[in-house]
């Protein structure tokens, strides 16, 4: 009890647990302000960044009374990791959002640590159920403080949510022996066809790696374990953080971000990563049978992504376009820090996770540029082809039959001073994001090397740039490359280089102001 009181006193007193706090009330008027403070051009323009300070995880990413709904980690107060809340915005196109108050803020003794990522769901009386990890702090003397983390609920109307009394329905009562109280968070909910719910939460066994565990509930407010869906048994990381278990084109999909991964040939990266399993879901036993492993982004920055069914059955995945081991580098000039990926719609070809830009994007593509069959062995711009709000579409094949090109390079967000790259070596079929010279003055992690499928030197790409990002869908989406750049916007050139020769077919959109 003691500890308890400490701990009401770090969060102001008993009496805010009892109104609408004024923790929510002082996060909803603070960022109201300070928005007006970052200009639009400040911004990406058609991926979600922080209203204003630090963006994490994408949260109860939905489709809510007529609009999509995104919720998101979120610390206004600074450009840092703090004491989380939860960011809002809506949008009828996921393109164009729009920011609505504050949902959640860490004001209730069963979350005063922080409101971690978590899920939405429609109720069949048609309010908006929020299910996210309430981390309360164990704080023992002489030793670090460690976070306890259950699953509580809050019910709302789009705008304004209601913690549930009974918070929270799922602790340590509810694991599978063995499994840490300190490492149970990220509820994924989902309905299923007869009216019931389930939902998958990230969990850390006995073996201290991760695995998944699966919750059914009558009602989505009553909670029941069922089963261990899958284990990790220390294949894949550590900790696996932000599940998400949907079927797609007759198969079923885990999505989960390990944390504390060692690299595994090309295929997954050092640090934090992501992983899709692809398999089979015995649902009488609660069991996934995996058979097929791959990581979903090979970029640098790509973590926590949840995905949404959209009304005309598409699945759309958004991630965080941040890494956790490079996210406190920005300068601190600047007023918001995190930004969302661009939503892509999923499917599974061969079984693989193919994901493409969701096709709405496209109704903002101005000024095309087209050129076909442009030869070249050297460094060249082609006319009409700059900026950083761009959409570009490039076939390259060998320029000389018998003589197979050495590399090719892409080089964007440009000036005589920065630029960052893009190239592709046919002879080892390898392609890199290079962002060594975009202007970072740290000693983080800049390039990252994807091995890609490339048959006689032949390799499709589609690049969007919006500002602050990059991102590379290989081959029609067989694989995806995201990196962050904060090179500033005078430097727009684009230029092509070749080791060799290249055959180029290339068309450049532009985005309308959208
Ligand atoms: C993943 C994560 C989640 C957690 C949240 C905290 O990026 O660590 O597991 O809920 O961020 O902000």
């Amino acid at each position: 009890m003691l500890e308890l009181m400490v701990n009401l006193q770090a969060v102001g007193g008993m009496e805010d647990f009892n109104m609408m706090s004024h923790i929510l009330r002082d996060a909803r008027k603070y960022e109201e302000t300070m928005e007006k403070q970052i200009a639009r051009e400040a911004r990406p323009d058609f991926h979600l960044s922080a209203r204003v300070g630090w963006m994490n995880d994408p949260n109860g990413f939905s489709y809510y009374d007529g609009k999509y709904h995104m919720f998101y980690q979120y610390h206004p107060y600074d450009c840092h990791w703090g004491p989380m809340h939860w960011g809002h915005a809506v949008s009828a196109d996921m393109l164009r959002w729009e920011y609505l108050p504050v949902a959640l803020a860490p004001d209730e003794l069963c979350d005063m640590d922080g409101c971690f990522s978590g899920s939405a769901i429609t109720l069949p009386d048609g309010r908006q159920l929020l299910m996210y990890t309430g981390v309360v702090k164990e704080r023992q003397r002489g030793r670090e403080s460690r976070e306890m983390q259950t699953q509580c609920l809050a019910v709302g109307d789009g705008i304004d949510y209601e913690k549930y009394e009974k918070n929270p329905v799922l602790d340590k009562k509810d694991l599978p022996e063995g499994s840490s109280r300190y490492d149970f968070r990220d509820p994924k909910m989902w309905q299923k066809e007869d009216g019931t719910y389930c939902c998958v939460i990230g969990s850390r066994p006995a073996d201290g790696s991760g695995q998944i565990l699966l919750y059914t509930s009558p009602d989505g407010f009553q909670w029941k374990f069922k089963s261990v869906l899958v284990s990790n048994n220390n294949r894949f990381g550590k900790m696996w953080e932000c599940p998400d278990f949907f079927q797609l084109d007759g198969k079923w999909v885990l999505l989960t971000s390990p944390q504390d991964m060692l690299p595994q040939s090309f295929e997954y990266h050092n640090g934090n990563g992501t992983l899709c399993l692809i398999g089979s879901f015995d649902e009488e036993a609660g069991k996934f049978q995996e058979e097929h492993d791959q990581s979903i982004d090979y970029g640098i920055d790509f973590y926590a992504p949840q995905t949404v069914l959209t009304p005309d059955g598409r699945r759309v995945m958004i991630g965080w376009m941040q890494n956790w081991d490079t996210c406190q580098q920005r300068t601190t000039d600047v007023l918001w820090f995190g930004q969302m990926s661009l939503p892509r719609e999923l499917s599974i070809k061969n079984g693989r996770l193919y994901q493409t830009p969701l096709r709405e994007l496209e109704a903002f593509r101005v000024n095309k540029v087209a050129y076909q069959n442009v030869i070249f062995s050297d460094a060249i711009e082609l006319e009409g082809i700059r900026g950083r709000k761009v959409d570009i579409e490039l076939t390259i094949r060998p320029g000389d039959k018998q003589n197979l090109y050495h590399k090719f390079a892409l080089r964007f967000a440009q000036n005589e001073k920065y630029q960052t790259s893009l190239s592709f070596r046919p002879r080892e079929s390898i392609l890199k994001v290079d962002r060594k010279h975009s202007g970072s003055r740290r000693a983080i992690i800049h390039q990252r090397r994807s091995k890609v499928n490339s048959v006689n030197g032949e390799l499709k790409l589609r690049i969007i740039l919006d500002r602050f990002s990059v991102e590379v869908f290989v081959n029609d989406g067989e694989q995806v490359l995201s990196a962050i750049l904060y090179t500033g916007q005078s430097a727009d050139g684009i230029s092509f280089f070749a080791d060799g020769t290249v055959n180029m077919d290339i068309v450049k959109y532009d985005f309308a102001v959208l």
